[in-house]
């Protein structure tokens, strides 16, 4: 069974159907589908396009699916294409003809646009709660470990001594700011394509400022072309999951280099290593080091949706379809990291007698003995 064809004399090539479709991306919004289509039913029937009974025989059929979902009862058929055929069609068979009327003064580019930003912003809400728990961690170690004092570094080179606490303060004001930039993006995503059509809106009497409203969104779309032909939220977002993966990767190199033994500044618990197969002694710090490639990984989504957008022309195009699994992907790893990495910092111990042995290198107190001078009167330049 296909769907959309009345107007063709073939059925769609299997192998094309199997190309074509979204379904495996579309599990993850099915959720954010059927709450736009909510939103979209009620205000047709405030708008007079649905009847009083129509409407609330559709949302009682949308809240069915959502609840068949739920129970892993409702599931994508790749010949339905996507999640929004997918949808319409299990509907139809839920509640008869009112169905057919849903997609009014609607088009899947549209809908589409608005699952994803929906996906977006509730992985931005999850993504902000996750960094703050992970700032709760790093604080916690800090201040268990408030008199450990231990070389700073410039060029991988012994520099000055620092506190400890001073170090993982210097990654909490990194996610400090990654969590400002996740919030000022979820501002910019908070807008409602919904009655942008396919590009040109719609000239039935909608209200696409109720559905935006009634979604929760700041706001509905300016222009409907661009409502359904840009993705620049999802490179925002996916800027923001690279630059906050890239952090979390600088805390893990810097971890695995004070844990090694030549360095023997921090030691992970077992909860947190991994052994050798060949090499039964060894305790290695794998979780952080896979949190250390992840950001590998999810750079490159990044750099695939900017490559994908970069030659499309005004428009829905169909290579929107592979901005989908980017943001999917991505959003699933971050969360990993977040997590692995505040696991770890809840199993991070400090040798604070081999901190102090390496900061009480004389060689670093050579800058506090040039303050000294200059506090005695001689030019910084002729202190050293
Ligand atoms: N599956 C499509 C996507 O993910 C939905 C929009 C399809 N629109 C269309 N006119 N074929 O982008």
């Amino acid at each position: 069974m296909q769907v959309l064809r009345k107007a063709f004399t073939q059925q769609l090539d299997e192998i094309v159907t199997a190309f074509v479709n979204s379904v495996d991306a579309d599990q993850s919004l099915i959720e954010v589908d059927i709450k736009g289509s909510i939103a979209h039913a009620t205000m047709l029937t405030k708008q007079g396009l649905l009847t009083e009974p129509q409407g609330e025989n559709i949302v009682a059929g949308l809240n069915q699916i959502l609840q068949e979902y739920e129970d892993g009862k409702f599931t994508l058929d790749a010949c339905f294409e996507d999640v929004h055929m997918n949808v319409e069609k299990r509907l139809q068979a839920l509640i008869g003809e009112d169905a057919l009327r849903l997609h009014t003064a609607r088009s899947r580019n549209d809908q589409v646009a608005l699952d994803l930003r929906l996906f977006v912003l509730h992985q931005v809400e999850l993504h902000k709660e996750q960094i703050k728990v992970l700032q709760g961690a790093l604080a916690k170690c800090a201040l268990a470990n408030l008199d450990a004092v231990m070389p700073g570094y410039t060029h991988l080179q012994r520099a000055q001594p620092i506190l400890f606490a001073h170090a993982l303060h210097a990654f909490m004001e990194m996610f400090k700011r990654d969590g400002e930039r996740f919030a000022d993006l979820g501002k910019r995503a908070s807008v409602s394509p919904l009655g942008a059509g396919a590009q040109a809106g719609s000239g039935l009497n909608i209200d696409p400022h109720f559905s935006a409203e009634l979604l929760g969104l700041n706001s509905c779309f300016a222009n409907s072309i661009d409502a359904v032909s840009d993705r620049d939220f999802v490179a925002e977002y996916l800027f923001a999951a690279a630059l906050t993966s890239t952090h979390l990767s600088q805390m893990a190199e810097t971890f695995i280099i004070w844990a090694t033994r030549e360095f023997g500044f921090i030691a992970f618990s077992d909860a947190v290593t991994t052994s050798s197969s060949l090499m039964p002694q060894k305790k290695n710090p794998d979780p952080v080091e896979i949190v250390r490639g992840k950001a590998g990984v999810m750079l490159g989504e990044l750099v695939s949706v900017l490559a994908t957008l970069k030659g499309l022309p005004l428009g829905y195009n169909r290579d929107l379809q592979e901005s989908k699994p980017p943001a999917i992907k991505v959003a699933k790893e971050l969360s990993n990291c977040l997590a692995v990495m505040t696991v770890a910092l809840q199993n991070l111990t400090v040798n604070g007698e081999n901190t102090m042995k390496a900061a009480a290198d004389p060689e670093m107190i050579t800058t506090d003995l040039v303050e000294y001078l200059v506090n005695r009167g001689t030019p910084f330049r002729q202190a050293p």
